[in-house]
């Protein structure tokens, strides 16, 4: 398959930082039995990731900027150009041995993400982008469910976690789409979620308190793969708001509707 020079590049730091993962998830799974557990092992583990990210992309891409969940913001002296890098994302699930976790990489142009990829190691899933030219998911392209009815469909959803989130908003919300929804799952990665909706597995995810580095690669794949994505009351500000909505046309304006509706 042919590739732009540009995602040549992302698909290579990906896999980079994917081989240091990988590497690490099968220590992660000996540290289990040791009663201090995998805790700072992990987070080393995230932060090799994202040192592999950052001098990749920057020697393909010198000037451009950077922004990763664990070093923050890198200005560039290339102004319109930002690297929205999560090195891994999944990481409770990287802790306790669940293979459900990836690499996300963003490439935000003029504040429009413009390219994205992100991979799952260990399923070797590969999902790509970019702005006009579809989404991928290793050679084939993608294409979002073509579900219509709540009844029929599968949405992913992100749970509060102890001191994040609104616990007694999200059990609202769960009340009202459980009651409506074939079924609900909580996969723990967002960017996965983001690109399983691209890739017509789930017909919807909504999700709170999120960072851009979380979404921005799955934003541009469900798009590309003729989806519909909004923060949660419907506006184009996922960045700013933190929240997330995603489906083809049909689920993702129910799924806003029975949101905005609580
Ligand atoms: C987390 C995952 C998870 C979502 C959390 C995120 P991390 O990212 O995407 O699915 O529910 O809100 O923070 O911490 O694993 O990079
Ligand atoms: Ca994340
Ligand atoms: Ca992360």
């Amino acid at each position: 398959m042919l590739r732009s020079a540009l995602l040549n590049v992302m698909i290579a730091a990906a896999r980079k930082a994917a081989r240091s993962l990988t590497r690490d998830f099968g220590e992660v799974e000996h540290l289990q039995v040791s009663l201090k557990g995998p805790g700072n092992f992990v987070s080393a583990a995230d932060h090799r990731a994202e040192k592999i990210l950052r001098e990749e992309l920057a020697k393909a891409r010198p000037g451009y900027g950077f922004l990763g969940e664990e070093g923050g913001r890198h200005e560039g002296t290339d102004k319109t150009h930002t690297w929205v890098v999560d090195p891994l994302d999944g990481t409770t699930n990287f802790l306790h041995g669940i293979p459900q976790f990836c690499v996300s990489i963003g490439l935000e142009r003029e504040g429009t993400v413009i390219a994205g990829v992100i991979y799952n190691p260990v399923a070797d899933e590969l999902f790509t982008g970019e702005r006009g030219k579809g989404a991928f998911l290793n050679d084939q392209r993608l294409r979002v469910a073509a579900r219509r009815q709540l009844s029929d469909a599968v949405f992913a959803c992100g749970l509060p976690h102890r001191g994040r989130g609104d616990l007694a908003l999200f059990r609202k919300e769960f009340e009202v789409v459980q009651d409506k929804v074939a079924g609900l799952r909580r996969f723990g990665s967002a960017a996965l979620d983001l690109a399983w909706v691209a890739a017509g597995r789930v017909d919807g995810y909504w999700e709170r308190n999120l960072s851009p580095w979380d979404m921005a690669a799955g934003i541009l794949l469900v798009r590309e793969a003729g989806g519909f994505v909004s923060d949660l009351s419907g506006g184009d500000a996922m960045f700013g708001a933190g929240s997330i909505v995603a489906g083809n046309e049909a689920m993702h304006h129910q799924l806003v509707g029975l949101l905005t509706g609580i």
